[in-house]
């Protein structure tokens, strides 16, 4: 099921890069399309493979399994109801918020029944659940409210970026690096206890500020920049060398948490009216979230693809998915800052890291060594 959400993710960033240039669609269309429709189920997913591994239980049961795949079909209606310009998204976003709000009640559920304590990272899953379930209340209320609809589409789209999706990427990474390098990060369970409450922190008050009352949102990008700090630090003291190589899954994973840096400041220029709408979500999904996702799928895929004991095919898949990583992450960096600035040739570096790893991926079945 993980591997079908990795593949409908793929096709739906495909799409959303290719249907805007075929018909013209309100920008709110193709962003759903990527990002609810693709970039929610694979989070959904992500978090039914890590909750069993962070609270040592059995794995997910078929009714949560299941979630991934109904918010992926919520996702697309409200891409639909957008391309069509009808209003069954206030639909879409009922139903996703019940199933978000099911999804937190299991984690709950596991981290009460955990043996020992249940690892940090689970609090910053329910944070992240928790922005999500607000963000869809902040649609419900545009039908109560809607002389404040602008306000709480800022406030929407700000906590989905910076709450749900932040706070799920910068906690998995810091599981996830120390993974794929095979080295442990002693600090990372007290870093991620002592900084959840700046990482939530920072997302609300960028969410209330960017919707009311800017000065709000600056602090809250401050508040944001603390754990990212801590991170950038433990990383260099402990993975300089890793994430200086040109093939892995760390120089993609140590990029996305560069591209999260910088969609924060684009962000906090954007609020200023320095940068406009469309080059921060760029430097978002672009700088951020693709060197992101291709870090993890080829971390991840393989286990995914193939659950139980590691054998040697999982680690030539995972040579075969990382090769290149160092080339990719930097493309998708700079393409993601340069489309941030507004150049928008930059998305040209962009679509070939994307199209290299869409083929890697393809011939994933049957990787061949790397030599
Ligand atoms: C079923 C799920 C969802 C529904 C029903 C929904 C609904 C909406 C609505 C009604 C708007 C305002 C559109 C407008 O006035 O132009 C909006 C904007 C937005 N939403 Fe969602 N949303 C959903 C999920 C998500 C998710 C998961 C994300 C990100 C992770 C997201 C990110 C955004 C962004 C970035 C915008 C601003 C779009 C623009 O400015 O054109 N949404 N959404």
């Amino acid at each position: 099921m993980l591997v079908i959400l990795v593949l409908m993710a793929a096709a739906s960033f495909a799409g959303a890069i290719a249907l805007p240039l075929l018909y013209p669609l309100p920008s709110a269309a193709h962003i759903h399309l990527a990002l609810a429709a693709g970039i929610m189920p694979l989070i959904f997913g992500a978090m039914t493979h890590f909750v069993p591994v962070l609270t040592r239980s059995a794995a997910a049961p078929k009714g949560v399994r299941l979630i991934p795949l109904l918010a992926s079909s919520a996702g697309t209606l409200a891409f639909f109801s957008f391309a069509a310009s009808n209003r069954i998204y206030y639909f879409a976003a009922f139903f996703a918020l019940a199933l978000a709000m099911a999804f937190a009640m299991w984690i709950m559920r596991r981290a009460n029944k955990a043996v020992g304590k249940p690892h940090p990272c689970l609090n910053w899953y329910l944070g992240a659940i928790a922005c999500l379930i607000l963000a869809f209340v902040a649609v419900l209320a545009m039908t109560l409210w809607p002389e404040q609809r602008i306000a709480l589409k800022r406030l929407h789209l700000h906590l989905n970026t910076l709450g749900f999706i932040g706070l799920t990427a910068i906690a998995t990474l810091q599981v996830l690096l120390p993974t794929a390098v095979g080295r442990p990060d002693p600090q990372a369970a007290a870093r991620l206890r002592q900084d959840m409450k700046w990482a939530l922190g920072g997302a609300l008050l960028i969410s209330i500020g960017a919707a009311w009352f800017k000065p709000l949102a600056w602090t809250g990008a401050v508040l944001w920049a603390i754990p990212l700090v801590h991170l950038c630090k433990a990383w260099f003291t402990l993975y300089f060398r890793e994430i200086r190589q040109l093939h892995g899954a760390a120089s993609s994973l140590a990029a996305a948490l560069t591209g999260f840096f910088a969609a924060i400041f684009f962000g906090a220029l954007h609020t200023g009216g320095i940068l406009n709408t469309a080059n921060t979500a760029h430097a978002f999904i672009f700088a951020f979230l693709f060197p992101l996702v291709t870090g993890a799928v080829s971390q991840l895929l393989p286990i995914w693809a193939r659950p139980g004991p590691q054998t040697p095919w999982h680690t030539l898949a995972r040579q075969h998915l990382g090769k290149g990583g160092g080339y990719r992450a930097l493309l998708f960096l700079a393409g993601g800052l340069l489309l941030g600035l507004g150049w928008r040739e930059g998305m040209l570096l962009s679509i070939a890291a994307l199209a290299a790893f869409l083929l890697q991926l393809a011939t994933t079945a049957r990787p061949a060594p790397v030599t």
